[in-house]
């Protein structure tokens, strides 16, 4: 087949953090852009640990892939259909607080509200993190304005700047407050107002 259409590259590339040990932490597709950074990671000698959260077992992605390259696989299930019962920050919250696990960063991605509570969590356990904010992104071409974050003092494009952003700065509240609002018109015209052409 042929390609007829192709834009890219877009946004800036990942930073691989070769920190000790790395747990990177999967919610639904999120699964699919982690699942390179991990690999990478671990064919450069980084300990990787995978936690793969899905509400349901069989809404789960990627789960072979990640195994090859796991040190050790979590499966948090919010229905307790396959691995732990739970979501992803008390798959965390049991690793580190009674397994006594260490981790020197964590690389999440998955739905906004999973890596708003992953981040404040791993805030508040002193672990670095990383999201990727790409689930705000709609046109992905820094045209349509919809990826607008704020990230500690500053305002940043998802699709220019990111995606990846240190997830102890991003204003996740707002940021899921503007996806709300971005999906209907009357949302576009008030953010407009609000913001200015952005
Ligand atoms: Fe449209 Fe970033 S996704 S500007």
């Amino acid at each position: 087949d042929e390609l007829t259409d192709f834009v890219g590259p877009l946004g800036v590339p990942t930073v691989l953090h070769e920190a000790k040990h790395v747990i990177g932490v999967a919610g639904g597709v999120g699964s699919a852009p982690l699942f390179p950074q991990l690999r990478e990671l671990a064919n450069r000698g980084v300990d990787v640990d995978v936690i793969i959260g899905a509400r349901t077992k069989d809404i789960m992605i990627l789960e072979n892939e990640m195994r090859e390259v796991a040190g050790n696989l979590y499966i948090a299930t919010d229905d307790g259909s396959y691995g732990f019962k739970g979501n992803a920050c008390d798959q965390i919250n049991e690793l580190v607080k009674n397994l006594n696990k260490t981790y020197t960063r964590v690389v999440a991605i998955g739905p906004m509200i999973m890596m708003k509570f992953v981040a404040m969590l791993t805030k508040e356990l002193n672990i670095p993190t990383i999201v990727s904010m790409n689930p705000i992104m709609v046109d992905g071409t820094g045209m349509c304005g919809a990826c607008r974050l704020k990230v500690g003092d500053e305002i940043k494009f998802a699709c220019v700047d990111g995606p990846e952003f240190d997830g102890h700065l991003v204003d996740f509240d707002q940021a899921m407050r503007r996806q709300r609002m971005y999906k209907t018109e009357e949302g576009r015209a008030m953010l407009k107002l609000e913001e200015g052409d952005t």
